[in-house]
């Protein structure tokens, strides 16, 4: 999985051990669009990585230098974007240290690119 980044099929129960979740996106860059894997319109990220992780954990880690966010059941080390994101720093400390389901998907619903990115920084789950 290092290196790599992975949609599966809805309703999908593969396992990623988080270790070799972390690693997935080292750049943080956003990725052109031959880059992204040709999914349908009716496939979601499923990918279910180990969980365990609260919010209330999710909520120490509420700075720049150590943002992490849960978004839809899924927690996301989001540190190594905020400099990076297209749409500015703001929008993503806003996510930093709570539930950004809302921000995340209000903003990108289920564009692909976004997707595809914020699944590269997964690194576990509720
Ligand atoms: C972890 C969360 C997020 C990720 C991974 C993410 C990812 C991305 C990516 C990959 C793009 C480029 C899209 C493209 O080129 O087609 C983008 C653009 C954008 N994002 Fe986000 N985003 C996140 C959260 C948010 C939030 C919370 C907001 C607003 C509240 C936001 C607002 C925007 C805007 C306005 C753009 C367009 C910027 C432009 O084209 O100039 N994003 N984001």
């Amino acid at each position: 999985m290092i290196g790599g980044i992975v949609f599966l099929q809805k309703n999908s129960t593969s396992v990623i051990p988080t270790d070799e979740l972390v690693s997935s996106n080292p750049d943080s860059t956003v990725p052109s669009n031959s880059e992204i894997p040709d999914i349908g319109s009716d496939i979601t990220l499923t990918v279910t990585p180990e969980g365990g992780i609260t919010l209330a954990e999710v909520a120490t880690h509420n700075s720049r230098n150590s943002c992490w966010s849960m978004i839809n059941g899924k927690v996301y080390d989001l540190t190594s974007w905020i400099p990076n994101h297209p749409g500015g720093e703001e929008a993503i400390l806003s996510l930093c240290g709570v539930d950004g389901s809302a921000g995340f998907n209000g903003q990108h619903g289920t564009a692909k690119k976004p997707l595809f990115v914020l699944s590269g920084f997964m690194i576990g789950a509720q």
